[in-house]
């Protein structure tokens, strides 16, 4: 079995003796040669050049043996063809950012894929250089997420602003979040037609509202590209770090797999969402730890989710730039030599 026949089992909810493994954030600052690699160039820079893309995306899969590749590319690439200007710093740093009500009538309507043209070069680029045998991932931010970074939420102290604007302007708030699901869907189509194997929809700051706004400013968008994307047969991927007061929620969305923060039981969250294909969830923070921790930690989860059929190994959110990389090929072999039983 290659790894995408793995991987694409998993995803049909099929039953695998092996358990397949990616991490979020698997191309970046942990690995040194991605440090090596960026040295003399900038985030931006990177990310528009299909080559370079190809080259990052490939490193994790060549030096750790990872089981899919993501795109290398960040969600907030497509505030720029709305005009918005955007540095890396290394976190965003976004111009201007949205705070009155009426600039919500300056986001002009695009077209994604001519665009973001470039990611879609990237995606064809990194196929040619990983091969058939390796699936490939696409993405985008949720709505909600893009909207957050673009009130100029940076970390949780500055998440009020995002708050602030939606209750004080609902209408312009959600005319923004309407343009950027309909912006998603067509960006999306376009990474599945570059050749992405499923596409993962990153909703990083859906957590942090209550189900009732979750309902109100997250959930609606998040339906809308997925249903449009099942429509075209399209594997999709829902991530939420803090999701196990929506969890029910997010049953009823027709994402093919649901990626889980390390906050939510597995086994529990199983119960409630099976049939639906499963990911997650090992907390990124415990491998800075011993690696035995890192080892016991996973294999515990191998074990809880053993028989599940439909699951795929990651961790609970990004990587972090600190976790040693002994760790990481640590965990990648616990999760090789697991042998699930049913
Ligand atoms: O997973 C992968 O390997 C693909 C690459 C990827 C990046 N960003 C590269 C990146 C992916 C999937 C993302 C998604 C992304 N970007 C999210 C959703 C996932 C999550 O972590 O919650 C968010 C919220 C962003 C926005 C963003 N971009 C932040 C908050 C930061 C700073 C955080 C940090 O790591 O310093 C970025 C910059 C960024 N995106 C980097 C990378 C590798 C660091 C820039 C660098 O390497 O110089």
């Amino acid at each position: 079995m290659t790894k995408k026949e793995l991987f694409m089992a998993n995803v049909r909810g099929e039953w695998t003796k092996r358990t397949p493994l990616w991490i979020m954030r698997q191309a970046g600052r942990y690995l040194p040669e991605y440090r090596e690699y960026k040295k003399n160039m900038k985030f931006e820079q990177l990310c528009r050049s299909p080559k370079a893309v190809a080259e990052v995306t490939a490193q994790p899969i060549e030096i750790l043996d990872l089981d899919a590749a993501i795109i290398f590319s960040d969600i907030l690439l497509i505030l720029e063809p709305l005009g918005i200007n955007l540095k890396f710093d290394p976190g965003p740093v976004i111009s201007p950012i949205l705070e009155r009500p009426e600039q919500a009538a300056d986001f002009e309507e695009f077209d994604a894929a001519q665009k973001l043209a470039f990611v879609g070069d990237a995606l064809v680029e990194a196929r040619k250089r990983i091969g058939n045998d390796i699936p490939l991932l696409g993405f985008c931010g949720a709505p909600f997420t893009v909207f957050a970074y673009l009130c100029g939420t940076r970390g949780a102290k500055d998440f009020h602003r995002t708050v602030r604007f939606l209750t004080n302007y609902p209408e312009q708030g959600k005319q923004v979040l309407e343009r950027l699901a309909d912006l998603s869907i067509q960006y999306l189509k376009m990474q599945i037609a570059a050749g992405a194997d499923a596409v993962q929809i990153f909703d990083t700051w859906a957590g942090e509202s209550a189900e009732e706004e979750f309902a109100l400013w997250s959930y609606p968008y998040l339906e809308k590209i997925v249903r449009e994307l099942s429509q075209t047969g399209a594997v999709t991927s829902i991530y939420i770090r803090g999701s196990y007061h929506l969890i029910k929620r997010l049953k009823k969305l027709d994402a093919t797999i649901i990626s889980l923060d390390w906050r939510v039981p597995m086994t529990e969250a199983a119960g409630i969402l099976s049939p639906k294909v499963l990911q997650g969830n090992l907390d990124p923070h415990l491998l800075l730890g011993p690696k035995d921790l890192v080892i016991n930690k996973a294999a515990q989860i191998l074990q809880d989710m053993s028989s599940y059929p439909g699951y795929i190994f990651n961790l609970g959110h990004g990587i972090l730039p600190e976790t040693p990389v002994d760790n990481v090929k640590a965990l990648v072999a616990t999760v090789h030599n697991f042998e699930r039983k049913r």
